[in-house]
């Protein structure tokens, strides 16, 4: 170690080690302010049925709250949810999956995922979303439906065994009187691993079903 050329990589190399942090930590905070502009800047924008702004960071705030990783996000639409979701995972180190049926509206979300930096968060798939869930290989830990309400029950039972226990299954607008959602309603509530709960930040209504 006494030639000089050593020590000189000797601390480069501790001097990266002892600043990375901080360089990462800037990467984080300056995808967040981003994220966050976008989102203040769109909150009255959306008009592909997508999700308020209250229900997209609700959903985001369980994922990091519980350290979740693993997401499937059923009906993408134009990519608000799939932000907040996305969002989520960048903090946690996870990755979504998510389905839409229209491509002119994933096309539009991925342009949007891509406006904000978190494309590399987030898998698209496109196509029915009754083929694709059933065959998407898990585990999950989060999953939020938010596609055709009359096929809310058969995403669940498809779902269900790729769920991990401890993860949650949400269901969007399930305060609204909806084809399907009744029936969905009673489904969860009586499902013997499940605990479901319903989130009213919006007059939509999101149903949080923690698997036991
Ligand atoms: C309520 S919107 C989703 C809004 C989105 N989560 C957001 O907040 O931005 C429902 C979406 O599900 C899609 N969809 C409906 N049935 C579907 C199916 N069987 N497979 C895949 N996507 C479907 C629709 O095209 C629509 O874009």
């Amino acid at each position: 170690m006494k030639n000089p050329t050593n020590i000189k990589l000797l601390l480069i190399g501790l001097i990266a080690v002892l600043v990375s942090p901080f360089c990462f930590g800037q990467d984080s905070r300056a995808l967040d302010q981003r994220v966050e502009k976008f989102l203040q800047e769109n909150r009255q924008q959306w008009k592909d049925l997508n999700v308020p702004y209250v229900d997209g960071k609700m959903i985001h705030d369980i994922i990091v709250e519980n350290n979740y990783q693993s997401a499937l996000e059923i009906g993408t639409s134009t990519g608000h949810s799939t932000i907040w979701i996305a969002w989520a995972l960048s903090k946690t180190g996870g990755k979504l999956i998510t389905v839409e049926l229209d491509p002119s509206r994933q096309k539009m979300a991925i342009e949007n995922l891509k406006e904000v930096g978190l494309s590399d968060y987030v898998d698209f798939r496109l196509g029915n979303a009754h083929q694709i869930v059933k065959e998407v290989e898990g585990p999950f830990d989060f999953v939020f439906s938010d596609a055709d309400k009359d096929w809310y029950i058969q995403y669940f039972k498809d779902v269900h065994p790729k769920l991990k226990q401890g993860g949650r299954f949400t269901a969007h607008n399930v305060l609204q009187n909806i084809s399907g959602i009744r029936e969905y309603m009673e489904f969860v509530n009586n499902h013997p691993d499940y605990v479901t709960t319903v989130d009213k930040s919006s007059s939509s209504g999101i149903a949080i079903s923690l698997k036991k």
